[in-house]
Formats: C-alpha cells, sequence, structure tokens
C-alpha cells in the first residue's frame, strides 16, 4: 500500500476530499501522516478524527527556515511516504526541501497558473473582472507556484460573485481533481521527468492534461 503524507495549515477540506478518496479507493494507498504549521489547523481534528498521526510544528522554536524544513523532513521521512502532498499548506518551503521531495511533491494552488502565483488569487480575480478562475494541480518546483501543472480546472465567475463565492466554486473544483491527480500518481501513471509532468508516458502540454 502506497503512502503519503499531506502538510496543511488551515481548514484541511482538501486533506478530507484525499481521506475520503483513500477511504473509498479512489487512492490505492493510504494518508500515514498529517503535519501542520499551525496548531489550531482544523485538518489536524479531521487527521486524528480518521485515526492518523497529526503533528504540528511552530516556525518559532526554529532560528530559520532551514531548521525548520530540516525537522519537518526528518519526521516526515519516518513515515517513508511515497508521496508529500500540501494541501493548502501556507509556508515557502526551503530549497532543500523542494530538493528532497522533487519528484514526490504536489501542490494545489487556487488560479489557473501561471496566472496569480501567490496570495489572494480570488480577489485578484474579481478586481481584474475576470469571467473565470480556478485551480491548478502542479509538481513542486523551487519557483514558487510554478513548477509544471498536472490539472487545472476551470469556474465562472460571476459579476455579483463575492470573495467567499469564487473560494467556495474552486474548493468545489479542487476535491474532484486532487485526489484525481493523487491517484494517477500513486498508480504510477505520473511522473515528473525533466522538470515536465509526464502522464501515461507522455510528457504534459503547459497547462496539463486537457481532454480533448
Ligand atoms: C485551498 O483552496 C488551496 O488551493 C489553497 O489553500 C486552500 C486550503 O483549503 N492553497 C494555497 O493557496 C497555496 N498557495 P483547505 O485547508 O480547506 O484544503
Amino acid at each position: 500500500m502506497k503512502k503519503l503524507v499531506v502538510l496543511i495549515s488551515g481548514n484541511g477540506s482538501n486533506l478530507q476530499s484525499i481521506l475520503d478518496a483513500c477511504t473509498s479507493g479512489r487512492i490505492n494507498g493510504s494518508v500515514a501522516a498529517v503535519f501542520s504549521n499551525k496548531a489550531s489547523a482544523f485538518g489536524l481534528t479531521r487527521a486524528q478524527q480518521a485515526g492518523i498521526p497529526a503533528h504540528a510544528l511552530a516556525a518559532t522554536e526554529y532560528p530559520d527556515r532551514e531548521a525548520f524544513d530540516r525537522q519537518l523532513m526528518q519526521e516526515i521521512d519516518a513515515y517513508a511516504p511515497d508521496l508529500v502532498v500540501l494541501a493548502g499548506y501556507m509556508r515557502i518551503l526551503s530549497s532543500a526541501f523542494v530538493a528532497h521531495y522533487h519528484d514526490r511533491l504536489l501542490n494545489i494552488h487556487p488560479s489557473l497558473l501561471p496566472k496569480y502565483p501567490g496570495l489572494h488569487t480570488h480577489r485578484q480575480a474579481l478586481a481584474n473582472g475576470d469571467t473565470e478562475h480556478g485551480t491548478s494541480v502542479h509538481f513542486v518546483t523551487e519557483e514558487l507556484d510554478g513548477g509544471p501543472v498536472i490539472l487545472q480546472a476551470r469556474v465562472p465567475v460571476f459579476a455579483e460573485d463575492t470573495e467567499a463565492d469564487v473560494i467556495a466554486r474552486v474548493q468545489h473544483q479542487e476535491h474532484a481533481i486532487y485526489p484525481l491527480v493523487i491517484g494517477w500518481f500513486i498508480d504510477g501513471r505520473l511522473q515528473m521527468r525533466e522538470g515536465a509532468a509526464w502522464l501515461d508516458g507522455a510528457p504534459l502540454p503547459a497547462h496539463g492534461y486537457a481532454h480533448d
């Protein structure tokens, strides 16, 4: 059985969709542990409710980012994961962390990358009058939100939308596409090779998988 470790910072609704997909067999693996950089993250409670080890590390207890990530890597590696999944993990990773997990580290980012890397993506989409927004699952590289895209989901943005409306619409899609992509990886269909994402032996285009 392949093993995942999931990193979170908050509510953990994506974590929940991953846990549910493991239970239903849509992901042919299991979550070995959940880590958070916030002790108050509700996602830790979700993990505990599912009987999964849940750990919090406080950045204030480490002298710098490298030391924090060294400890995190050591604790993650104790679970020997096949894949490390960032699910709303809102902390910049050190180069050493990215290098250590580079071909088995996934992230989900709430925008149609390369548009809107960084924070407040929904707010920016609304402020710019965008008529669509979305989310991207990608392999993680040194460049913030810049690694090869595997799969995107688009949602409409309506004139009367609030930021909360757009967040909810995007998250609904996230809960569908993240377990799907994780399932591809766990089934050995998805790899990162030479800086590109490959699915079923072929490199994916810049915007990821798109069914014809
Ligand atoms: C998700 O929408 C995810 O795309 C976003 O945080 C949210 C976490 O929600 N991630 C980022 O912004 C990373 N740059 P959740 O805790 O309910 O899964």
